[in-house]
């Protein structure tokens, strides 16, 4: 299937064929810079330091880590430090291990002297399997705020909130849960996006409020906090948001102050979405809250915001009291039963396992997770299965 995606702009290679481009997202919204990776150092650097960020994404610059990697030293050695490197510099997207995974299985058996060429291949078809996932999450999430549309019988444009960036920035298409948004708007079904500001790193307020409104969706960003007098008042039809890592059973991690989202979505009966590609499932893991590894990141994120200064200057200051405490959990995890669906490449299906099991049905609870299969790889037709109601 041959998808175009909305802009070139995450990752790209560099006329050269080696270079890896990325678009550097710690400075926007106010700069746009872009960052030419020659070493798997870089990578991994690149993605400690956020300027690559989201869970799909993460794990295609990994793979282009992997590739870097193989133009030094393409031995099994080699092969075995560039996976041990990447796989310490993020641990809540479990995308960074599937992709670190199918690298290695795929270049394992080959002659050293082809691993390089081999791993530039494959980490370009995850980047083209990528846009194509979104793509068909955009039109699985799209009948939903179809339905939600309906309800509105007129009244206004369909309200939904969302959480950090699960936007094209975060992968290499149109993102998971904008897809959605980012389809509805083509097709010109009238939106407004609630866009939770996200503390402390705030992709939400930089580069979610960002990427829409390049897009001229009608988008209003709110404090974190916010949330819940949204739903109070009745002002979200639909809460839609991405995903890190999702256990075989439906839970799902997110960035940090998604289960608060989940929680009063809950109380107010406004249904709640979780939008990802099949590689964010972790078929080993069961429960969520128990099992998936939640990455703690500096206090110095808490105790301190980076932005623009009057004159365009990016700065940093601080807001806490010098030397105060501080704790930086970077994702939380939302147990299934608060989720009214997953939105998945495969369809939309209930936050269970016979849910996921139901679109998945080569998986096994326990294994790892299997090469996706939404776009030219697909063998089973898109379903879906009733989300819960709410
Ligand atoms: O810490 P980040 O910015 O990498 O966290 C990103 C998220 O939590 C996203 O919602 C998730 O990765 C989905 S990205 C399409």
């Amino acid at each position: 299937m041959s998808v175009s995606k909305p802009f070139d702009g995450t990752l790209w290679l560099a006329k050269d064929g080696t270079t890896v481009c990325i678009l550097d997202q710690t400075r926007l919204p106010h700069e746009t810079v872009v960052r030419r990776l020659t070493t798997v150092a870089q990578a991994a650097e690149a993605i400690v330091t956020m300027q690559v960020r989201g869970a799909p994404l993460i794990g295609v610059t990994a793979a282009f880590g992997v590739a870097l990697a193989m133009r030094k030293d393409s031995s099994d050695r080699g092969m075995a430090a560039a996976h041990e490197l990447l796989i310490a510099t993020r641990p809540t997207a479990v995308n960074l291990r599937w992709a670190l995974d199918a690298m290695r299985e795929h270049l394992a058996p080959l002659d050293p002297n082809v691993r390089t060429s081999a791993a530039y291949a494959e980490a370009s078809r995850m980047l083209s399997d990528d846009i194509a996932t979104n793509r068909a999450i955009g039109q699985h999430g799209l009948r939903l705020i179809q339905s939600a549309l309906k309800k509105r019988r007129g009244t206004g444009p369909v309200r939904i909130l969302t959480h950090c960036n699960a936007g094209r920035l975060g992968t290499l298409g149109w993102g998971t849960a904008t897809a959605p948004m980012y389809l509805a708007h083509e097709a010109g079904i009238p939106i407004h996006v609630w866009v939770s500001e996200t503390r402390p790193r705030n992709q939400g307020a930089a580069l979610t409020a960002w990427e829409l409104g390049q897009a001229g969706i009608p988008l209003t960003v709110v404090v974190d906090n916010a949330a819940g007098h949204l739903l109070q008042r009745g002002l979200v039809d639909l809460v839609l948001v991405g995903a890190d890592r999702v256990t075989a059973n439906g839970d799902a991690a997110n960035k940090i102050g998604t289960y608060l989202k989940a929680l009063a979505a809950k109380a107010h009966r406004v249904p709640f979405y979780v939008a990802f590609p099949g590689t964010t499932i972790d078929w080993t893991l069961r429960d969520g809250v128990r099992e998936i590894p939640i990455e703690e990141r500096s206090a110095r994120e808490v105790t301190h915001v980076v932005g623009a200064s009057s004159t365009g200057r990016l700065a940093e200051v601080r807001v806490t009291p010098e030397g105060v405490a501080a704790r930086n959990d970077a994702f939380d995890v939302t147990p299934a039963h608060l989720i009214t669906g997953l939105i998945t490449e495969r369809g939309v299906c209930r936050a269970t396992a016979a849910g996921l099991k139901h679109l998945f049905p080569e998986t096994t609870i326990g294994m790892k997770s299997p090469r996706p299969s939404a776009g030219r790889r697909s063998k089973s037709k898109p379903k879906s299965i009733k989300p819960a109601r709410h």
